[in-house]
């Protein structure tokens, strides 16, 4: 049994093509000014036709594992966080396995929508400090932008394209992840749905597309905005009374980007002002479970996180879950 894990390398992917909002007004009846009134958000990136969740997983991963000082070869155990994989079976993590070329690893995937980057963290947390494996890639993609009904002015605008990974190792320094808090409430769970492609609607049908079942829905996107808030500002604070810390103590917040509004209001609720909050939101969009791992690698490689710095991720998201995770870099 290792004391804890620690990340040792992070990466981040997002594809080239970008839509503005003044894009979307061409598409949908909506302006850049009640998108980014409502949202903070100015564009988002969108996948090329011929990538994949698992392309953009894959230039994710050899960034951290650069970063980690470690080759594909290596690495034991991959959980990829996605609710967009290439396909449900095999899973989105077998495709990155043969894409990234790594045959020794096992490979899986974690579904938790927008908090799935951390619930993969917590799974390999538990492998890595019980000694089934050596070293973990977590990684989290989505190709949100394939999921979209885009004459759907309420859902197409909030969500990107893009992939976060990182590079985890045991260890018994001090330094490290000191706690994961995941949470769900599958009563509650319906506000961010995906009818289609399940048991529930398969076989696919005329039918089930023509009523745009396998589109991404939200449903009293509002009340999930309350909510969200809540559970964002519960998570942040369960993470540093664990451990004996005040929200003062926390050098960094890596919030999950679903929406400026709801990130101000968190930061607000805990007396945290928000130079202390990394933000992609602006440039990135939501991009469900990639946002926290996209969000992590942008500060670590512009210098605002280092090596001792107290960096708290949080997320919420679908199902419901939510969650946090704090790590003493
Ligand atoms: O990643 C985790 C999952 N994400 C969430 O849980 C998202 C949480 N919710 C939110 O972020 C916000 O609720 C939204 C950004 C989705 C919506 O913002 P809002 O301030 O809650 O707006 P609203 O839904 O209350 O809509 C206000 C008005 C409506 O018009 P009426 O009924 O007041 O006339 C909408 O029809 O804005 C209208 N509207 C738009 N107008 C222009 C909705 N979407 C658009 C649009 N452009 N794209």
């Amino acid at each position: 049994m290792s004391k804890r894990v620690a990340i040792v390398g992070t990466g981040s992917y997002l594809p080239e093509k970008i839509l503005s909002n003044f894009d979307l007004e061409k598409i949908v009846d909506t302006s850049d000014e009640w998108i980014y009134t409502r949202t903070g958000i100015r564009e988002r990136r969108v996948a090329r036709p011929d990538e994949n969740t698992s392309d953009l997983a894959r230039e994710a991963s050899l960034k951290a594992l650069e970063m980690a000082g470690m080759r594909q070869e290596q690495i034991e155990l991959i959980v990829m966080a996605t609710i967009t994989p290439d396909t449900h079976c095999p899973a989105g993590a077998n495709w990155l396995q043969a894409k990234l070329n790594c045959p020794r690893a096992v490979t899986f995937d974690v579904t938790a929508a927008c908090t799935g980057f951390i619930f993969a963290l917590s799974v390999a947390e538990q492998y890595l400090k019980n000694g089934t494996f050596k070293n973990a890639l977590v990684v989290a993609s989505e190709v949100m932008t394939r999921t979209l009904d885009y004459t759907d002015r309420s859902s197409c605008i909030l969500w990107g394209d893009g992939a976060g990974a990182a590079v985890v190792v045991p260890t018994d320094e001090d330094n490290g992840v000191l706690s994961i808090h995941i949470h769900t409430d599958g009563l509650n769970g319906q506000n961010l749905l995906m009818p289609g492609g399940g048991s529930m609607t398969t076989p696919i049908s005329h039918e089930s597309v023509d009523k745009k079942l396998h589109y991404l829905r939200m449903i009293e996107a509002n009340r999930s905005f309350k909510v969200a808030v809540n559970h964002f500002a519960d998570a942040c604070l369960e993470a540093v009374h664990y451990n004996g810390y005040s929200i003062a103590d926390v050098d960094y917040i890596v919030p999950h980007q679903a929406n400026a509004r709801i990130i101000q209001a968190m930061a607000k609720k805990l007396g945290v002002s928000m130079d202390r909050v990394v933000m992609t939101i602006e440039r990135y969009g939501n991009i469900s479970s990639a946002t926290v791992p996209i969000a992590l690698d942008v500060a670590v490689r512009d210098g605002r996180i280092q090596k001792g710095s107290l960096v708290l991720l949080t997320a919420f998201g679908g199902g419901l879950t939510w969650g946090s995770a704090l790590i003493r870099w």
